[in-house]
């Protein structure tokens, strides 16, 4: 099916669109966030920071770094090649957690970081409410400085190898590690490198908002991509795609104003040739990275529609950035798999991390370990053990209960759907505390018995870290 109106037309128009507003956007991210100026939502337990003493840590002001005027657009060639130098030195990362609103916040971050993920994206952010509103901007984004070292191998055995004094210290449980020789390490450093994503459809508000995260990423993202009903009453993410006039603008002021350089997460159009020339417009327009979720607009549901490798491999092609392909990555197979059909730098992984925040570590769950005809190993560690430690993240780094909530549900439930007494009473329980939650999973863990996660035996890993 051809898109209509053809690309150069759409080119061609004006912005006619209206501006999101607050609560558009409210929905959406399931926040109940306030328009700016109205009452705060006090009463909701699931609103409020996931921390005994409360309150929202706002993040130091740290200065810009110095910008003397704008930098003027640089001429393709040198960017392209400061998009490549940008990407190495940032250690070109290939397993990466992908946008997730309420879901890619810092703690679930840190968990997957040290089970292997390279490289990060921070939920979608709202780019006028976070240009304006503190109180989001504390809430909504967090980030951390650590330096820990972890050792662990596929038996999911780990210990703590130490740490550089300079970070605050999670202060897990140290475990020796038997068994297998082949011996994985992981280093948490800190929380980086990070994407910071924003919706947006005005290129000035968006460009406010992004200086605020610009001393704290590597990368800020634009998000084209999302497809839900309230971005298209809101005019943002993958509808936009309807106004690339207004997306080559976007892409354009965050390039030339900002020194961090400038991602774009798209789905694709139906007709191959209008993706093609929708990724290298915005290649010209000043994306030095670009995601590309191998659905259509109209392609929601992950698990009926299989993402377009082939696509992704053509746009792979196409422009000279670098890609990274999004869409079907459910364990380390699948990584690999991708990475060989698109040719893509790296893959987001989103569902199945939430179930399993340690893929990219080799881990997966039994519904996969068939799939591949490699012998798998039952290990002792599981999804209450990754749930154990997502909460101890968490009571490290505060985040608004309501994230705490989705992930218990997504982390445990397998678990919840052999128990689904247990699942009920965390729903009926409006407020939640972390020893409450910790007996919970203690309990499943006495109800259900283990429900083991599964790591290729050893010698099926002879190609170095996470097999890949
Ligand atoms: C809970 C959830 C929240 C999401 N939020 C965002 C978001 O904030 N920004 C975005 O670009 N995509 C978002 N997505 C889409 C994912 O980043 C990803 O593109 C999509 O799920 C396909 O990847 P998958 O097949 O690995 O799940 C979200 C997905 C999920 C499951």
């Amino acid at each position: 099916m051809r898109l209509w109106p053809p690309l150069p037309l759409l080119l061609r128009r004006r912005n006619r669109r209206r501006l999101i507003t607050p609560s558009y956007f409210a929905s959406y991210m399931a926040a109940d966030l306030p328009p700016s100026g109205s009452s705060e939502p006090e009463d909701e337990p699931d609103e409020h920071l996931c921390e005994t003493e409360g309150g929202g840590r706002s993040l130091p002001e740290l200065p810009s770094p110095a910008l003397t005027s704008i930098v003027p657009l640089l001429e393709s060639e040198r960017r392209l090649e400061r998009a490549w130098e940008h990407w190495r030195r940032i250690g070109s990362p290939r397993l990466i957690v992908a946008p997730m609103v309420d879901n890619s916040e810092l703690p679930f971050r840190m968990l997957c970081r040290k089970y292997g993920a390279e490289a990060a994206y921070t939920p979608m952010l709202h780019s006028r409410i976070f240009a304006e509103n503190e109180k989001y901007r504390g809430m909504e984004f967090t980030t951390c400085k650590a330096n820990i070292y972890f050792q662990f191998n596929l038996c999911g055995d780990h210990e703590m190898l130490g740490s550089t004094g300079t970070g605050t210290g999670i202060g897990y449980e140290m475990y020796p590690v038997r068994r297998y020789d082949k011996i994985f390490k992981t280093r948490i450093r800190e929380d980086r490198p990070l994407f910071v994503q924003f919706c947006a459809n005005d290129p000035d508000v968006l460009l406010e908002a992004a200086k605020k995260v610009e001393p704290y990423c590597d990368y800020v993202d634009i998000n084209f991509g999302c497809p839900q009903r309230i971005a298209k009453r809101g005019n943002y993410g993958a509808f936009l795609m309807d106004n690339l006039p207004l997306i080559k603008s976007l892409v354009e002021k965050l390039a030339n104003n900002l020194h961090v350089p400038v991602s774009c997460k798209i789905r694709i159009f139906p007709d191959l040739k209008d993706t093609l020339a929708y990724a290298k417009m915005l290649e010209e327009a000043g994306c030095a990275l670009l995601a590309v979720h191998g659905r259509t607009r109209d392609e929601k549901d992950g698990k009926k529609f299989r993402a377009d490798w082939d696509a992704i491999r053509e746009v792979r092609h196409t422009v000279k950035i670098p890609v990274l392909a999004n869409g079907n990555i459910r364990h380390m197979d699948d990584v690999r798999s991708c990475l060989m059909h698109t040719e893509a730098e790296g893959v987001l992984s989103a569902e199945s991390l939430l179930e399993n925040p340690a893929l990219f570590a080799g881990f997966c769950t039994a519904e996969w370990k068939d799939e591949s005809g490699s012998s798998y190993e039952r290990c002792r560690f599981d999804q209450a053990d990754l749930a154990d430690e997502y909460l101890k993240m968490c009571e490290q780094y505060p985040v608004p209960w309501r994230m705490v909530r989705s992930h218990v549900h997504k982390m445990l439930g397998e678990w919840f759907s052999i128990q689904p007494q247990v699942r009920e009473e965390l729903n009926l329980q409006s407020k939640l505390t972390f020893e409450w939650l910790h007996e919970m999973v203690d309990k499943l863990r006495n109800l259900n018995g283990r429900i083991p996660l599964y790591a290729k035996a050893v010698d099926d890993n002879k190609n170095g870290k996470n097999g890949l």
